[in-house]
């Protein structure tokens, strides 16, 4: 993983809370894959702040496309410094027909990128929309993506026939407590289902990332292989392999 420059080619909005950004990006870059992030530096000086943490929705030849927050302002022609690929692309079964993907309290971005690959290889796709996150607007989604919504408390219409259908699962929580919110999904399907078989049910674990090269172990999660590091190993772990702590009484 080395830094490289990159360039932003165009910004387009595509709704009331969101943008769009081409990002033109090196051929060194070019191998990153649903699942990967890049930390990116906005200006050349040198600055105090962490990288921002960029999850691609979109992939090109040398370009990436990148979801923004609208309310940030961005210019094409913008230079930037980008430090990646982060972690590894998501995991997928070989036989796939159904893909459940859930965003608990928190926009799904950061999932977004495995649709076009899941479609393509003909997966139909089901993305259920928890809490804050019904907030996010999906019309700039494929629209042979199901959209459900629902509940904080992670009730939604038709659950049990979603979580029966899904070959497999990766699920996104809002950030101030991954853990627990993790747990709570875990339990869910539990419960739901006889049992949650490996490689099923993953979490895309978003942690601060003060380094992203495995130096700072600041993102280690524990799991039953051993500790795992978000930035080298994530950012998804098996849900039934990650080692949560007790619940508190
Ligand atoms: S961010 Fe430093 S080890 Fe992962």
């Amino acid at each position: 993983m080395q830094e490289t420059p990159a360039i932003i080619q165009r910004v387009r909005r595509i709704n009331e809370h969101y943008q769009q950004l081409d990002l033109a990006i090196e051929p060194s870059l070019s191998e990153i894959r649903a699942g990967q992030s890049i930390l990116v530096r906005l200006n050349d000086k040198w600055e105090p702040y962490l990288r921002e943490q960029w999850w691609p929705v979109g992939f090109g030849k040398e370009m990436l496309v990148i979801e923004r927050p609208l309310e940030i302002k961005y210019q094409p022609g913008q230079s930037l410094k980008v430090l990646g690929p982060i972690g590894e692309p998501f995991l997928f079964r070989r036989t796939l027909r159904h893909v459940l993907l859930i965003a608990y309290d928190t926009p799904p971005t950061a999932m977004l990128g495995m649709i076009p690959m899941l479609l393509a290889n003909q997966t139909s796709i089901t993305v259920v929309l928890l809490g804050e996150a019904k907030n996010y607007k999906t019309e700039h989604l494929p629209p042979q993506v199901e959209i459900v919504h629902g509940d904080s408390d992670l009730q939604w219409p038709g659950r049990v026939m979603t979580v029966g259908l899904a070959d497999q699962v990766f699920a996104v929580v809002h950030p101030d407590d991954e853990m627990l919110r993790f747990r709570k999904i875990y339990d869910l399907f539990a419960e739901l289902r006889a049992e949650v078989s490996r490689q099923y049910l993953f979490g895309a674990f978003r942690p601060v990332l003060p380094c992203g090269a495995g130096a700072c172990h600041a993102c280690m999660i524990p799991t039953k292989q051993g500790a795992k590091l978000i930035c080298a190993d994530g950012p998804s772990l098996d849900l039934s392999q990650v080692i949560f702590p007790e619940a508190k009484v």
